[in-house]
């Protein structure tokens, strides 16, 4: 039996687990607003699938975020904002769609030697959002993009101290690392549950940007200018997936009481 809709909710997706980190960060400045996320486990990784259906799956669970009550939709996923947030604007005007894309401004700010690098995924660095936000923010520095292949999936499926997740790391972060970049912007919301391995991988005197404190940020703004504050804090995650490992997933790394809903989302 479908959930019944709930008041006005901040709804957020990702293909997988990985938005909880944008979802965690969300919790910290916005304790009692009421949160729902859905993971679209059974459908990543999105970052080798085409555009058209990526826009798909944004679609479908964005129609289900807001069919719960959600005003707020938070694209929590690099790979979906390139290509589905402009379709999702125009398909929901009157909503508030947030979306995250990687940190390359603060990156640039950040690099003493000019060469900056993006860990991302194929279709978030072949987009043309990904493209235009390089032509208006690298300022001249070399831009080192690295499309890291494999890895969301293996945060997805393994453990995060497991050797092949830990080795995929090091192959990425290396050729960042022997590339020359100074800065590392995560550009996949996966990769911060990752970001003490990738830091550790690229070595002293190189800096990690992760964007999940700056979308939070957007997102508290917006809803406050949306809704106030008051509404009952409670927080649903749902998944197409596996609601087990959703649940240890969230109960090891999320920091927060979430209910999980214990079917899978049919969509
Ligand atoms: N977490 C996602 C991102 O930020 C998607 C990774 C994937 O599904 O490939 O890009």
């Amino acid at each position: 039996m479908a959930t019944p809709p709930s008041d006005n909710c901040i709804g957020v997706f990702d293909s997988g687990v990985g938005g909880l980190s944008v979802l965690r960060a969300i919790r910290w400045q916005l304790p009692l607003a009421p949160l729902r996320y859905v993971a679209d486990s059974a459908h990543a990784p999105y970052g080798e699938r085409s555009a058209d259906f990526i826009r798909d799956r944004a679609e479908r669970i964005a129609a289900h975020l807001v069919g719960q009550g959600a005003t707020v939709i938070v694209v929590a996923c690099n790979t979906a904002t390139a290509v589905a947030i402009d379709p999702l604007r125009r398909r929901w005007p009157g909503l508030s769609v947030v979306g995250v894309e990687p940190g390359v401004r603060p990156a640039v700010a950040a690099s003493l030697n000019r060469h900056v690098g993006v860990m991302a995924t194929d279709a978030t660095l072949r987009s043309e959002r990904f493209r235009a936000l390089v032509a208006r923010e690298a300022d001249g520095c070399t831009m080192h993009l690295q499309a890291c292949n494999g890895l969301a999936a293996a945060i997805e499926q393994r453990d995060l101290n497991d050797p092949v997740l830990l080795d995929l790391v090091q192959r990425h972060a290396s050729a960042l690392r022997e590339a020359g970049a100074d800065v590392v912007a995560l550009g996949c919301t996966h990769y911060t549950f990752v970001s003490t391995a990738i830091e550790e991988s690229l070595g002293a005197g190189i800096r990690i940007i992760d964007t999940a404190n700056a979308i939070a940020a957007q997102v508290a703004r917006v809803w406050k200018a949306k809704e106030g504050a008051g509404a009952e804090p409670r927080c649903r995650l749902e998944t197409t997936g596996d609601s087990r490992r959703l649940a240890q997933f969230a109960a090891r790394w999320l920091g927060f009481d979430a209910e999980i809903a214990a079917r899978p989302l049919s969509l």
